[in-house]
Parts: structure tokens; sequence; C-alpha cells
């Protein structure tokens, strides 16, 4: 069956937002839309989420679900403000991952936040092999631990949107460091998707542009399989080189408000008035 996919990127975060479309129905689902948040005012906008609303709406397309890959550290999300402003056009559903009650239950004691660690609001959390409908057509749920224990991605007509997993090629794949990642695992899902086949094409939920190249998205599972510059080395020194390579990279800027918030599909605790918490680390 026929799909579109369109892409939107996101500097901030230089994150990739896309939207599937079954060309029969116009049914869409949308992965990974990014809020913006200004960090030294800690101010929430949402410019970037009323462009893709604005496409949807002039492209006369019904959205079904918002999806996430993963809980991300690196931008809040758009999820709950995108399903909240459609809603009286066509009510959509937020899916992600069954593992963010394990991410849920670890965040919410660590910022102590009073919540309910059952996967809500998200309406729907998925398994591994899961299987829903667009269109005339279905997506599967493939989980891919390993960045973090609820990472999903999702395969449609040949087209594999892998969050954090796989980066371009030339950028490797993505840090394990966070808590409940582990690069064992991870290795476990870059091979789980190196078995798609080889024509595959792969789309990747960030791109960090190493040494100034242009802008990319995507490629092909075969192109993976023979060039990422992570994967040409056993299992034992992948794990190695993916462990020494986290102990030296930063937090995310915007790790603290992200985690916060997307552990809550980005719902805003209260409309107007709401305190993230910054834990403090002191070192003597
Ligand atoms: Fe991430």
């Amino acid at each position: 069956m026929p799909i579109a996919v369109k892409s939107f990127f996101h500097q901030q975060s230089a994150t990739f937002t896309y939207l599937v479309s079954c060309l029969d129905t116009h049914s869409s689902i949308l992965i990974d839309p990014p809020a913006d948040f200004d960090a030294p005012s800690a101010t929430l906008t949402f410019t970037t989420a009323n462009q893709i609303i604005g496409y949807i709406t002039t492209h006369k397309l019904t959205l079904e679900w918002v999806l996430e890959t993963h809980a991300h550290a690196d931008h809040i999300t758009a999820a709950s403000y995108i399903k909240q402003q459609l809603k009286d056009k066509h009510p959509c559903k937020l899916g992600t991952g069954a593992g963010i009650t394990q991410v849920q239950a670890y965040f919410s004691h660590f910022y102590q936040l009073d919540m309910p660690c059952d996967g809500s609001p998200f309406d729907a959390l998925f398994d591994d092999g899961d299987r829903l409908l667009l269109g005339n057509t279905h997506f599967d749920v493939i989980t891919t631990p390993g960045h973090t224990p609820d990472s999903v991605s999702y395969l449609i007509e040949g087209n594999i949107f892998v969050g954090d997993t796989f980066f371009m090629p030339d950028s490797g794949t993505a840090r394990c460091d966070f808590p409940g990642g582990s690069a064992k695992a991870l290795y476990a899902s870059l091979h789980k998707l190196l078995a798609l086949p080889d024509k595959t094409i792969m789309w990747m939920c960030h791109d960090y542009q190493p040494y100034g190249r242009e802008l990319a998205n995507n490629t092909t599972v075969q192109t993976q399989r023979l060039k990422n510059v992570h994967l040409q080395q056993s299992e034992h020194a992948y794990i190695d080189t993916r462990e020494k390579r986290d102990a030296t990279l930063s937090a995310p800027q915007l790790l603290h408000p992200a985690i916060q918030m997307n552990i809550r599909a980005g719902q805003v605790p209260h409309p107007t008035y709401s305190f993230l918490t910054i834990p403090l680390t002191v070192l003597l």
C-alpha cells in the first residue's frame, strides 16, 4: 500500500519528526514531535508543533496516532499538545513502548513526582510484535532497547523509524548511559534491525552533521550493515567502545525538563503555573 513520509527537522535538538500517511485514506501517524523550550526562562512554546498541525490540516490528513520512539532526554515532546489541538477534528491516540512504565517508575522517584507509573497518560503501550492499523495498511512495533529501556522502532511498508538506535552510518549509534540503558542491549537491538530486508529504508531520529556534512535522515539497512562506523567490530569491542565513549559525554542540555515532561507524554502539570525540578550535584 503506498505511503508518504514527510519529515520535519527541529534545529534546537537536531530531531527529525516523521508524518507517515496512507495515500489511499489520508490516515496518518506522527512520530516524535518536539515542543520548543527556552531553557533560561523555562518557557514552553509550540511553534514547531503548530507548523506540523498546519501541514496536517492543509493536506487534509487524519491523524490517528502520535507515537514516541522513547522518552527523549534532549527535547520535550509535543504529543499531548497536538492531541489536544486536534481533538475536535479527529481524536488521536498517544502510543509508546511498554517500557515507559519502567522509565516512569525510575524518574518519578528520582524527581519526587506524584504520578501514576502505569503508562498513562499514553493511551497505548506497545510490546514487541504489536501490529496496528494505518488506513489500508499496517505498521509493526519492534522493541529496540539499549539507549533507553522503553525504546521502540516502527516498521511501515518497508520503512523503519528507528528512534535512538542507529544514527547515519558516519555517526554510529546512540548513547546507552541513561538509567536502564545498556550497550549490550543496544547491540542486540541494532542487529535486530539489521535482520530486516536490505532495502528497508531506515529513518533516523537525529542527525548531528559530523564534519559539517549536509543534513541527512535516511539510509538503508544494507548501508548501515556495511558502513556504520560503530558496527565494523565484534560485540565485545562494540560494548567496550560504546561504554568508554559514553563516559565522556555530557548530560543533554534539556535533560531534566525533558525527562520530567516526557514521562507524562508532555502533559503540563498545570496549564499556566508549573514547576520542574533541577537536582543539584555538588562536587567538592
Ligand atoms: Fe534519545
